[in-house]
Order: C-alpha cells, then sequence, then structure tokens
C-alpha cells in the first residue's frame, strides 16, 4: 500500500525522486520521505502528509548526489510521523531501506536488535530490517548483511537499500510484494509499480520472490537468496504515459469513469467467438470436459472485487447453472472452510495483490480447489500465484476508487459465465443474444457519459445529506452494494446497499423526509417488483432518486430524480448501471470538497490483512 522509488543517475536527483514518488502517492500518502547518497554519506528527509516541494538543505544534499531511494506510505504500524516514516536509517547513518509489505517476525527480531543495543526511533516493523542488516555487516559487503537479513525475515517485502560504503548502487529485493527495475540512457530506476518507471523505459525486469538485485547507473545483476546468478527477463512494461497522467481532467476518478467505454470493449477484445455462439476464455486453463466436471464455485474477493463477484454469481447461475458461493476472502482463508472436490475457485482483484485474497488463494489451493485468478495488474501477486485465470485489461487505475476495474470485471465474468454455459447446454441462439448484447455495451456506455447533467444534479442533491440508501434487485443488489461503497468511501457520506424486498424487514425504519433512496429498476425482470418498492419508500416520504432503462417514463411521477440508462439484458445492467452510480458518489463528493482521488484512510492497494 506505500510506494517505492529508486533513481541513480546525474540529473537532478532531489527532484526525479520526488517526482518518482508523487507518481505513486495514489498507493499511500500519509508520510513520505527520500534517502539521499552523495560524498558526505546518506542523508534522510521525512515528512508528514503529501509529498511536498523540497526544501534549500535537500536541494543541496541532491546536487552533490549519485543518487537515491524514496517513499510515500500508508501507515499500518505505527502512526503517521516523521520517526515512523521511511526511509529507515541505522544508528550509524550507513544504511538505508525502503519498504513495502509486512514483516510477521518483527517483534521478536526488535527484541533481539535490542537486546544487542540497537535504538529503534519508531514503532514500524521495517525499521527492524536496516538494523538487522547493520547488525550484520562486516564492513566489507553490504550485499552479504543485505541477504542475510533477508533470510532471517518472515512475511512479506519489496525492499529497496542504500548504503554510504557502496555509491551508485541501490540493492533490491522482493518476496510476495512487487517490484520492477529498469535502465535508461545514463540512470537506473526502481518502483514498486511500473507507473513510475515508464517516463523513463518500456522495458522493465520484475523480479522475482526470493531475488536480489544490486542495480547501477550502467548496468544490474540479479541472484537468488542461495546467491546463484539470475537472467533477468526484460518485458515490455504495458502502461502508456497518458494512461498514468491526468490529462485535461480534474481527477483520476472521474478520467478513469470516462474510460470504461474504451476499457469495456478492451475487455471483450478478441474474446468472442460469434459464429458458435460462445466466449474464448482459454486463458483460464480449462478444457471443456474441465468445465462440464465443475460442481460448484467459489468466487473469492474484497470490496468493490467481492461485489463484482455476486454479480459473477447470478451470471454463473443463470447461464451455466453452476452453484456458486462468493466469499470475502478474509473470512474464506481463516473459517475452516469444506470444498467439495471438483469445486473451481475465482480470486477477483483488481492490483492482484491484495493480501486477504491472496492468503485465500493459498488456503484454497491448500483445500485442492483449481484455481484461476481475474486480475487487472499484469504479473501480480495474484495472477501469479494462479498461474492462469483472465487479466481485465482495464489499464492502470489510478483513483483510490475502483471503478474501470469493476465493470471489466462484471465483463469478464460475463465471458466466463457464457462460456461455461455454452459448454453445459446453453443454446445456440441464447449464446448469440448474450454475445449481442455484449458486443453494444461500449457505446451504449458512451451514449451514458455523453449527458451526465442529471447525475451531477443527483450527486450534489445527496451531497446535502448525511446518509442514503441504495436498493435494488436480483443483479442490482449487488450494484446497490458498489454504489453505496462509492458514496461512502469518496464523500464520506454514510451509505447502505440493500435487497429491495429486505427494506420492510427493517431498515424501512431508516426512511423519512432526509433520506434520499437511490433505488435501481433498470431490469425489465424485477420491474414491476422495484414499483411496489418505490410506492412503499414514498408512503414513508423518503426521496426516491430512481436509475431505470429508457421507456420507463411511468416512473417519473413517482420518483423525485430519475436518470434512465439505455436497454440492455438483465445481466449486463450492473454494467451500464454502475456508471451513473460512479458519476454520483464523484459530483457528491466535488460538491463537499472532498478529496477524490485519496480520500482520507484509504490506499489503493491493500498489501495487509
Ligand atoms: C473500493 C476499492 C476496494 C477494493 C478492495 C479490493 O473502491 O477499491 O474496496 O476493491 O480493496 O482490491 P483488489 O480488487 O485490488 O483486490
Amino acid at each position: 500500500m506505500c510506494g517505492i522509488f529508486g533513481y541513480v543517475g546525474k540529473v537532478d536527483v532531489g527532484q526525479t525522486l520526488v517526482t518518482g514518488i508523487r507518481r505513486l502517492e495514489y498507493r499511500g500518502y500519509d508520510s513520505w520521505g527520500v534517502a539521499i547518497g552523495g560524498d558526505d554519506g546518506l542523508t534522510l528527509f521525512r515528512r508528514v502528509g503529501r509529498v511536498s516541494q523540497v526544501d534549500e538543505p535537500f536541494k543541496l544534499a541532491a546536487a552533490k548526489s549519485w543518487g537515491g531511494i524514496a517513499h510515500t506510505r500508508w501507515a499500518t504500524h505505527g502512526e503517521p510521523a516523521e520517526r515512523n516514516a521511511h526511509p529507515h536509517m541505522d544508528g550509524a547513518a550507513r544504511f538505508a531501506i525502503v519498504h513495502n509489505g509486512i514483516i510477521e517476525n518483527h517483534a521478536v527480531l526488535r527484541d533481539r536488535l535490542r537486546a544487542q543495543g540497537c535504538v529503534f526511533q519508531g514503532e514500524t516493523d521495517s525499521e527492524v530490517i536496516v538494523h538487522l542488516i547493520a547488525s550484520l555487516y562486516d564492513g566489507r559487503d553490504p550485499r552479504a548483511a543485505f541477504v542475510g537479513a533477508l533470510r532471517l525475515l518472515r512475511g512479506a517485502y519489496a525492499v529497496a537499500m542504500i548504503c554510504a560504503d557502496a555509491p551508485g548502487t541501490i540493492f533490491i529485493a522482493r518476496d510476495s510484494s512487487p517490484i520492477v527495475i529498469g535502465r535508461a540512457d545514463g540512470c537506473a530506476v526502481v518502483a514498486s509499480d511500473p507507473c513510475a518507471i515508464v517516463p523513463f523505459t518500456r522495458d522493465g525486469i520484475y523480479l522475482a520472490d526470493g531475488e536480489v538485485c544490486a542495480l547501477r547507473e550502467d548496468g544490474y545483476r540479479i541472484w537468488n537468496l542461495k546467491d546463484e546468478p539470475v537472467e533477468g527477463v526484460v518485458q515490455k512494461l504495458a502502461y502508456d504515459l497518458e494512461s498514468v497522467e491526468r490529462g485535461t481532467f480534474k481527477h483520476f476518478m472521474l478520467k478513469e469513469i470516462y474510460e470504461q467505454p474504451r476499457t469495456i470493449r478492451d475487455a471483450m477484445r478478441g474474446r468472442l467467438a460469434r459464429g458458435s455462439g460462445t466466449t474464448r476464455v482459454d486463458g483460464l486453463g480449462l478444457t471443456e470436459a474441465d468445465i462440464r466436471r465443475i460442481r460448484s464455485i467459489r468466487i473469492l474477493g474484497c470490496g468493490t472485487s467481492w461485489h463484482a463477484g455476486l454479480v459473477g454469481r447470478y451470471l454463473i447461475e443463470e447461464m451455466a447453472r453452476i452453484p456458486t458461493v462468493v466469499e470475502y476472502a478474509a473470512e474464506f482463508r481463516y473459517a475452516a472452510r469444506v470444498l467439495e472436490p471438483d469445486t473451481l475457485v475465482i480470486a477477483l482483484s483488481q492490483s492482484g495483490e491484495t493480501a486477504d485474497t491472496l492468503g485465500a488463494l493459498r488456503e484454497a489451493k491448500r483445500l485442492g480447489a483449481t484455481v484461476v485468478g481475474l486480475c487487472n495488474v499484469v504479473g501480480s501477486g495474484i495472477a501469479r500465484e494462479c498461474g492462469r485465470g483472465l487479466y481485465l485489461r482495464s489499464g492502470p487505475e489510478i483513483g483510490v476508487a475502483s471503478t474501470k476495474a469493476f465493470t471489466s470485471q462484471l465483463v469478464v465474468l460475463a465471458l466466463l459465465a457464457l462460456h461455461f454455459g455454452r459448454v453445459r447446454g446453453m443454446s445456440l441462439a441464447d449464446g448469440v443474444r448474450f454475445l449481442d448484447a455484449l458486443e453494444a455495451l461500449p457505446d451504449q456506455a458512451e451514449q451514458i457519459l455523453g449527458n451526465t447533467d442529471a447525475i451531477a444534479e443527483m450527486g450534489r442533491l445527496v451531497a446535502g445529506h448525511r446518509n442514503a440508501l441504495y436498493v435494488g434487485r436480483l443483479y442490482e443488489y449487488p450494484l446497490a452494494l458498489e454504489g453505496a461503497l462509492k458514496l461512502k468511501e469518496i464523500s464520506y457520506i454514510h451509505a447502505e446497499g440493500l435487497p429491495a424486498a429486505e427494506l420492510k424487514h427493517g431498515p424501512i425504519a431508516l426512511v423519512d423526509k432526509d433520506m434520499p433512496v437511490v433505488t435501481l429498476a433498470a431490469q425489465t425482470g424485477a420491474f414491476e417488483k422495484m414499483k411496489s418498492n418505490i410506492e412503499e419508500i414514498r408512503a414513508r416520504g423518503g426521496r426516491i432518486l430512481a436509475v431505470c432503462r429508457e421507456g420507463s417514463e411511468d416512473l417519473r411521477s413517482m420518483a423525485e430524480r430519475v436518470i434512465c440508462i439505455p436497454p440492455t439484458l438483465d445481466p449486463f445492467v450492473p454494467i451500464l448501471g454502475a456508471l451513473p452510480l460512479q458519476l454520483m458518489a464523484y459530483y457528491a463528493a466535488v460538491e463537499r470538497g472532498c478529496d477524490v482521488d485519496r480520500p482520507r484512510n484509504l490506499a489503493k492497494s491493500v498489501t495487509v490483512e
């Protein structure tokens, strides 16, 4: 959840480090810091808050330097404070490290180091790494001390280290947390996320778990933990600069919402087999016989990905008739679950790094399940752990609130469900009908985004309230959950998503003239029932904000505000319906003056449990 950036080269080291770390700020932003290596040893700067401009002493140190490492933090151990910000240094200021991940045995190591006379500045688990390295240093071989320390760590890490005795080198290691290096003319860079590398080069080398690298301006060497040399594999980084810049949009979230006509199309590109009324999902690595053998499906994810999983359940049960259960990854992981034979486990994750999902996936494997991953980030931990699956192809999602990845997850789940359905008895005609509807989605999304005045107005209306309810049935129930999550995470308005029929079993007690109720009524199958629910809410004085399909004009007389989306088949309503709900949350947050791309207390990629 934190960002690492490092640079070796001659171009304004201070500014380069600050610019690099600012690109990663979306991953964590309660404090930041930089360690600079120069003729006079190492110099440390740490600050609480967002990455800001550098001050004079910082510029002076940077002017005489060969490079450095930088970090932006989202606190897990220890409050956001300068003493807890990275980089961390040992007492002699010989080593500086930055770390992403969690060191599980930090308490034991801390006690041991304290007993040896080590003085800790803060409370982070990461600080033990630098003291451990210093304690193992023989005065000659910094890499040996680095590797020695790594061997004693339990947990997950991406670490970058500089040493006053090794000018011009950044030492890097990885276990379960992503890290990528790159070289360009006259410089070398390392980052926890390729978006900070692409301004320098498109050729990146991802370190694998257990690998250690010495990176210099003129080259790099990689070893495994047994100290055997390893050949780094150069990969084209799939990021283009445009996708990591905001362009003319005021926020990344808004830009990403507007990208959805393209990302929905990209999620399907090359995966539709119209002639045979099915989809191509070869990445799953499942033969037709394998698919016929599946007895049940378990979908695992967190947050927005869990909501996508709930839609996936409806899709799979309707199209493929396979019993499906959706679970919060962290619950599955620790709940002593029982999986029946021939269960397929689907791990859903935008980042592919979510610790809860990764842990649940490992548990599912231990229980003998076949696992596949639906991830956005290529080469991420979950993608690697599964070894097979489908990528979402939505490009980097920088805004903390997930938007385009959600709709891509729904598309990819629909492709999977359709393929499984066709293998298990769905007719060709039905297959083609679903494909036609899928193909129409990008243009329909474009249409929604072409006229957003009513949505913005609805967002501003909600902004004036302290609470909101979202209700929907069937496919629009998970959508209600997702709409409520979007609103609460970026505007801090308390919101609940509910199955519309559940309202009368309790929550309707909350409804009065101050309660906006976003009623989702765009499915044909559930429309009449939703009208009855709307009447119930009206009778208690609630303010109805309806999302319905074009043509359901009779709702206008029942609702205070109505937004219409183009007609599609019920299973795909959440894909189109997500757009107005995302925008509504966005406009509510802007109206309330919230920091849309960096909501309080949140981080983009949750790599702790
Ligand atoms: C909400 C949001 C989070 C994530 C959740 C899982 O907008 O972004 O709820 O969906 O932390 O993250 P991934 O999908 O990366 O596993």
